[in-house]
């Protein structure tokens, strides 16, 4: 089968996916180990073991255990590592929220800063870039629901890139910082506000990117001159990007209908088309490869079907779709 990533680094971008090890059953499947470790992706993404309530699950006290786990596949198999995320409204350690807590914007800001900066200081030689702030704008173009927003309010978002800009320029490194947000796929009021966090930040002298998450259904409007015209935006404004959670799932379906998977190779064909017409962007991501790990079951009752292989790892004809489109 053709190698996803050679055709995505031929073209100068990379083709990975997101993992979620240890303890869910991808770390001692071998089949799933022997394509993750291979050449097909050239990038990895830990699905959970960088966020918050891993990384710092005690106020001060961090833990790298779990993201360890991606690094170090990362690194013995030489593919470049997406670092995710810092900050979010979800998967938050609990002191953050916890009653024992009495958090002001005093108090947090700080905090805020330390978890930032002592994580992106400690992975600095490996992480290719990190999701800083994690899906912070509703669907109208206002900041969503957030802890983070309801202590310190909303310069919560640009003193978190600030706090990230700071620490990559003190370690030396090209880390490049993130937003990352879903539904941001085709033109809307969300996507304007994402454009104008990265102007405002290019006013201060930082520069961000952009993650388009890109968690589609088969029946999305989400075409691909939508996803063209977002990415046109943000070459426009001379930002990096990357498709960094691609999957496309199955709503559920009426009796006796079966799933089209032709439809989903469509869609996926559209996506990774898109990203390749730009030299922006930087790669694309799939959240994670085989439908048994998939996230989307778990979230989206009675939908899935949503990864490029799968359970009994058959190549679905999205794979072959994706290598057409790379
Ligand atoms: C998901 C993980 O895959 C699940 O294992 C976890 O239970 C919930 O989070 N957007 C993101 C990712 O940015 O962090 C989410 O990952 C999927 C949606």
């Amino acid at each position: 089968p053709p190698y996803l990533n050679e055709l995505a680094a031929a073209e100068g971008k990379y083709f990975g996916t997101a993992t979620d090890q240890p303890g869910t059953g991808e770390d001692t499947d071998i089949i799933y180990q022997k394509i993750l470790n291979g050449t097909i992706f050239g990038q990895v993404t830990p699905a959970n073991g960088m966020k918050g309530m891993n990384t710092e699950p005690e106020l001060g006290v961090f833990n790298y255990t779990m993201g360890d786990v991606v690094v170090q596949i990362a690194q013995d198999h030489n593919k470049i590592l997406r670092c995710h995320n810092l900050i979010w409204s979800s998967q938050q350690p609990e002191w953050l929220t916890s009653e024992n807590y009495t958090w002001t914007r005093e108090t947090l800001l700080p905090v805020m800063e330390n978890h930032i900066k002592t994580l992106i200081t400690h992975w600095a030689d490996v992480c290719h870039a990190w999701d800083v702030v994690n899906e912070a704008f509703a669907s109208n173009g206002t900041l969503s629901a957030s802890p983070w927003l309801d202590v310190i309010g909303p310069d919560y978002l640009p003193l978190a890139f600030q706090y990230a800009h700071e620490a990559v320029q003190s370690t030396g490194k090209d880390i490049k910082i993130y937003y990352n947000d879903y539904g941001i796929e085709s033109p809307s009021e969300k996507v304007d506000a994402v454009y104008q966090l990265v102007r405002d930040l290019q006013a201060q002298g930082i520069q961000i990117s952009v993650g388009l998450e890109s968690h589609f259904t088969v029946l999305d409007p989400n075409t691909f001159e939508a996803q063209s015209a977002v990415m046109a935006g943000l070459q426009d404004l001379g930002v990096t990007f990357a498709l960094t959670e691609l999957d496309v799932r199955f709503p559920t379906l009426p009796p006796n209908e079966t799933y089209s998977y032709e439809a989903q190779a469509f869609r996926y064909w559209e996506s990774v088309s898109a990203c390749m017409q730009y030299s922006g962007c930087e790669g694309i991501t799939v959240w994670d490869f085989a439908d048994q790990y998939s996230w989307i079951p778990a979230t989206f009752e009675g939908e899935g079907e949503a990864d490029l292989y799968s359970a009994d790892y058959t190549r679905k004809p999205a794979y072959y779709a994706v290598a057409e489109a790379l």
